[in-house]
């Protein structure tokens, strides 16, 4: 209940702290996604900016044309790096805004130049992020899934064999979220331009580590990537989340398109409202200055030279995974990660009760299903920590090697849930578990 009288200040202060004290550790390099940290220098300085326009609002873009320029010189920062320096496009809230304004834009798109279409199909890898999914609910447009290779790449003979004449739209990712692997783009963009429709590259993970990977790669003379942003024909949007790693702080992410015509059909305009004439790019009303300034601060801090540095800490801390992780008998890697991101399983055990296992030891790797896997995301900060990492998973596997399937902990929910067969029943599982949790006894103690 609101307080009937306020607090003051000193307790409302110590009340958060101690709210946050169950929280996950991410300052020592424990867990893997959720936090993208670069050190402390540039904390205190995506704070400041932060903090600089922490009560404007880019809502209306002439009340503050600062958060208008800051905006478009982000924009014009991405776009080069996500391979066309022509490209338009918006600053949004994270990869989920970006890509449900990508689906938006291509639904509308078709409306316009495919008014035959009456119920649109977009082609999406099995491994595509969820957000697609919450797109094809929320603009009706059917989400077909393409099926992976054993490589974990979207198969594209597959993508073909089920694109029809209500496909709007083929999507990929570079590189997709569970193994850190990149679809083939120009396979894929080459479907959709022969068939005169869209093609959208989900580079919320990858856009802002992959060009620099790419330029580390090519200074060491190893195999160049493959083609996986705007440089490929065919391409015609792209996301790319900044509050990954591009290192700022939350709440920032880029859809990008090649060209304004496409982009047009995002933004939505009302002449008749009487509180004033309105228009709005994409889907927040609202828009905190906080993220821009902190988007466009840390990016002219770093420099290409301070995200080359980062991609190449981050490089180097991954290879140590890698090299440790064949080291230890019984786990594998899953496909071949391209960059920083990666998953491996238990041969010889419960990869889930590994998962539990390191857990007790305070590290939070994210569980993975379809195949079952652990789950890491690499960056800079986890350099100094990979040789406690490894001697932790090597002491779990021993633990946990040869033993069953768990019947408790995580280990056992993950694996219940990823063998049931009634699909619909399992997302009615995980949509109950997030009813209950505005029960105050899940809340933790106050
Ligand atoms: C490949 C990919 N796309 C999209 C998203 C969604 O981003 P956000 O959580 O910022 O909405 C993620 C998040 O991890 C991702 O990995």
């Amino acid at each position: 209940m609101l307080p009937d009288q306020g607090w003051p200040r000193q307790r409302v202060l110590e009340t958060l702290d101690a709210y946050c004290q169950r929280d996950a550790n991410w300052r020592d390099g424990r867990t893997f996604s959720l936090v993208y940290h670069a050190g402390d220098e540039i904390k205190d300085l995506l704070q400041a900016a932060f903090l600089r326009v922490f009560s404007e609002n880019a809502l209306n873009p002439m009340a503050f044309p600062s958060l208008r320029r800051m905006e478009t010189e982000v924009l014009a920062m991405v776009a080069p790096l996500l391979g066309d320096p022509q490209a338009v496009g918006t600053l949004t809230s994270g990869g989920t805004e970006s890509i449900l304004m990508a689906v938006k834009t291509a639904r509308d798109w078709a409306r316009q130049h495919r008014p035959e279409i009456t119920r649109p199909q977009m082609l999406v890898p099995t491994t595509v992020h969820p957000a697609f999914h919450k797109a094809a609910h929320y603009f009706d447009v059917e989400a077909v899934l393409v099926p992976v290779g054993q490589d974990f790449r979207a198969d594209a003979a597959a993508a073909r064999q089920l694109c029809t004449d209500n496909t709007i739209l083929v999507v990929g990712s570079s590189f997709a979220y569970p193994h850190g692997v990149i679809d083939p783009i120009a396979e894929l963009a080459a479907l959709a331009s022969e068939r005169g429709i869209l093609c959208h590259v989900d580079a919320c993970l990858g856009g802002m580590i992959l060009p620099f990977v790419e330029e580390l790669t090519a200074q060491e003379g190893v195999p160049t990537l493959p083609a996986w942003d705007l440089r490929v024909a065919g391409v015609t949007s792209i996301s790319c989340d900044l509050h990954k790693y591009g290192y700022t702080a939350k709440g920032a992410s880029v859809v990008l398109y090649r060209n304004r015509d496409l982009r047009r059909h995002q933004f939505l305009g009302y002449a008749d409202w009487p509180g004033g004439l309105w228009a709005s790019p994409s889907a927040a009303g609202t828009r905190p200055g906080g993220p821009i300034a902190a988007a466009w601060a840390v990016m002219h801090f770093l420099g290409r030279q301070g995200y080359l540095r980062l991609a190449r800490e981050a490089l180097t801390a991954t290879q140590e995974l890698l090299v440790g992780l064949q080291a230890i008998p019984g786990l594998k890697v899953l496909g071949q990660p391209v960059a920083t991101v990666l998953a491996f399983t238990m041969e010889d055990g419960d990869i889930y009760r590994l998962g539990d296992a390191m857990q007790a030891r305070g590290w939070h790797l994210d569980r993975q299903q379809l195949p079952p896997a652990l789950h890491a995301m690499i960056t800079a900060a986890h350099a100094a920590h990979m040789p406690a990492l490894l001697a932790d998973l090597r002491a779990a596997a021993e633990e946990v090697r040869g033993l069953p399937p768990a019947d408790d902990g995580q280990a056992a929910m993950y694996g219940m849930m990823g063998t049931l067969p009634d699909r619909g029943l399992a997302n009615e599982l995980i949509v109950s578990f997030l009813d209950s949790l505005d029960d105050p006894n899940q809340a933790g103690p106050a």
